[in-house]
C-alpha cells in the first residue's frame, strides 16, 4: 500500500482531496470499492445532507406512514394527529429493533414487537411494559422518544429531511440548480405518486449510478437495441450538439439536451391551451416512445429563464434523479459500497385521463425499473465498473473524465442563473466529483460552507 493509498484510508482529507484531480479530470476509482471511504459517505455525506423521503400525496391522512433511508438510517416518514409530518429513525430506543417492519401503511401508533414500548406518532413513548414491578417507576418516558431527523421540510410537496441541525435552510441548500431540478415535476401542476414504488438492486457503487444520469456519451452505444426495439428516439435524444449543463452550489447539477432558444421564443408566446393541443398531437405522433412535452407558463417562472430550456437530466446532491421528462424520481441508496438499491417513483399529474396514465406508467415501467430496457442496458455496466475497481492492479488506474475539459464557456444571465451551452460532455459528472470531494473533505457545515467549491464561472 504506497503513502497516499493509506491517507485515502485512514480518510485524511488531503488524500480525500486528491482523489479527484479536477484539472486533468482523473478519478481514482478505490472511491467506489472502498469500506472505510463508504462509511465516511455515510456520516459526512448522507447523515449532513438533505435526503429525499416522499411526496405528500404518500401520506395524506393522519397516521400514513412511509419508510425510507437516511445513509444506513433507516426512518418513518408519518403524519402525526396535528396533521404535521414527523421524519423518525425507526429503532426502538430500548434495544434499537425496528419498530415498523412495512414499507408504507396506516398506524395509530408503533408498538416494538421486541419488549413492547409503544410509541406515538410524534415518536413520543407513551407506553412502557412493567414500569412499576420491574423498573420501580424509577423512569423517566419523556427522555427515550424515538429520535427525531433536525430539520424536515418540503418543496411543493416533496419531502426531506436531514439529520444534521447545522444544515442551511432547504430553499439555500437547493439553490437555483436543485430548484429547477425539482421544478421539473413540481411545475407539472398537482401531482401524485403512482401507488407501488419499484425497487431493485444492483451490485454497483452508487456514485457509479449518479454519474451515469449525466452521460449522454453513453445512450447512443448502450441503447442501440432499445432504439432498434423502437422504445426510444435515439436521434432524438442524442444530438451531439445541444446539450445544456447547470451546476449548482453543494454538488447539485443538470445536464443534458436543452431546447434551442429560437423554439423557446415560440413557446413562450404560445397559450397553456395551445401548449397541451401540441402535446396531445406530439404524444399522438411518436406512438408511445419518448416525447417531448412542452412546459406550462408556470415553469418559466419556476425554472427561469436558462433552466425552462433544459430537458436534461437534474441530480439532486446526493443521490435524488428527477427522470423522465419529469415524470420520475429515483433514489440511489447506498448498500455497501458495492450495492446500491434504486427506488423508482412515478409522479403523475392528478387531471391526466386513465387512458394517459395508462401510458406513461406503462412506458415509464419500459424505460427504467427493474423490467426496463434501459436500466438492464445500464445495470451489466455499472456493475461491471465497480467489480473492476477491486483488482489491485486494475483498481490503481484512474477512470477518464477528460472529456470538453477547459472547452466551455459559463453563460451568465442577468437574472443570476448560470449555463453551459455545449456537446454530449461530462462537466456534470466532474462536478459531482468535485462535490464529493468537498463534502468528504469537511468536518462539519461550518466547514463545508465555507470551503465548498463555488459555482464555476468563465471557461471549464
Ligand atoms: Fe423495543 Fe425492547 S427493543 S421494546
Ligand atoms: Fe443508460
Amino acid at each position: 500500500m504506497d503513502a497516499r493509498e493509506e491517507g485515502v484510508r485512514a480518510c485524511n482529507k488531503e488524500a480525500i482531496k486528491s482523489c479527484f484531480d479536477s484539472e486533468k479530470g482523473l478519478l481514482d476509482r478505490r472511491i467506489f470499492v472502498d469500506q472505510d471511504l463508504y462509511d465516511l459517505e455515510m456520516k459526512n455525506i448522507f447523515a449532513r445532507a438533505w435526503n429525499f423521503m416522499c411526496h405528500e400525496s404518500q401520506i395524506p391522512e393522519i397516521g400514513d406512514y412511509f419508510i425510507n433511508y437516511i445513509g444506513e438510517d433507516q426512518v418513518i416518514i408519518v403524519r402525526d394527529k396535528s396533521g404535521e409530518v414527523q421524519v423518525l429513525l425507526n429503532s426502538c430506543r430500548h434495544r434499537g429493533n425496528a419498530l415498523c417492519r412495512a414499507e408504507q401503511g396506516n398506524a395509530k401508533s408503533f408498538v416494538c414487537s421486541y419488549h413492547g414500548w409503544h410509541f406515538a406518532l410524534d415518536g413520543e413513548l407513551i407506553g412502557v411494559p412493567g414500569m412499576s414491578p420491574f423498573y420501580r417507576k424509577d423512569f423517566d418516558k419523556s427522555q427515550w422518544g424515538l429520535v427525531k431527523a433536525a430539520q424536515v421540510d418540503n418543496f411543493h410537496g416533496f419531502y426531506f429531511a436531514t439529520l444534521d441541525p447545522d444544515a442551511p435552510s432547504l430553499p439555500d441548500y437547493l439553490g437555483d440548480v436543485g430548484r429547477t431540478g425539482l421544478a421539473m415535476i413540481a411545475s407539472r401542476g398537482d401531482v401524485e405518486v403512482v401507488d407501488g414504488i419499484q425497487k431493485n438492486t444492483i451490485d454497483c457503487n452508487w456514485k457509479v449510478a449518479v454519474d451515469n444520469l449525466f452521460d449522454w456519451y453513453h445512450v447512443a452505444y448502450s441503447h442501440a437495441s432499445a432504439g432498434e426495439a423502437g422504445v426510444l428516439d435515439l436521434a432524438a435524444v442524442t444530438q451531439a450538439n445541444d446539450q445544456m449543463v447547470m451546476l449548482g452550489e453543494y454538488g447539485h447539477a443538470i445536464s443534458g439536451p436543452a431546447i434551442k432558444q429560437e423554439m423557446q421564443d415560440e413557446i413562450v408566446g404560445m397559450s397553456d391551451d395551445e401548449r397541451k393541443q401540441w402535446n396531445k398531437e406530439e404524444a399522438a405522433r411518436s406512438n408511445g416512445r419518448v416525447t417531448r412535452a412542452l412546459r406550462m407558463k408556470v415553469a418559466e417562472e419556476m425554472m427561469g429563464p436558462a433552466g425552462v430550456r433544459s430537458i436534461g437530466h437534474p441530480n439532486i446532491f446526493p443521490n435524488l434523479w428527477i427522470a423522465t421528462g419529469g415524470s420520475q424520481l429515483c433514489l440511489r441508496l447506498p448498500r455497501g459500497p458495492q450495492m446500491t438499491e434504486l427506488w423508482w417513483f412515478t409522479v403523475l399529474p392528478k387531471d391526466q385521463t386513465p387512458e394517459e396514465r395508462r401510458m406513461t406508467v406503462r412506458f415509464n415501467s419500459h424505460l427504467f425499473g427493474p423490467a426496463g430496457l434501459l436500466e438492464q442496458d445500464d445495470g451489466e455496466n455499472w456493475s461491471q465498473s465497480t467489480r473492476a475497481a477491486r483488482g489491485v492492479v486494475g483498481g490503481s488506474y484512474p477512470h477518464n473524465l477528460t472529456m470538453a475539459l477547459g472547452h466551455d464557456e459559463v453563460k451568465e444571465d442577468p437574472s443570476g442563473q448560470k449555463w453551459i451551452e455545449t456537446r454530449i460532455n461530462e462537466h456534470g459528472q466532474r462536478w459531482t466529483y468535485q462535490a464529493w470531494t468537498d463534502w468528504m473533505a469537511a468536518d462539519s457545515w461550518a466547514d463545508l460552507k465555507a470551503n465548498h467549491t463555488p459555482v464555476p464561472t468563465g471557461r471549464v
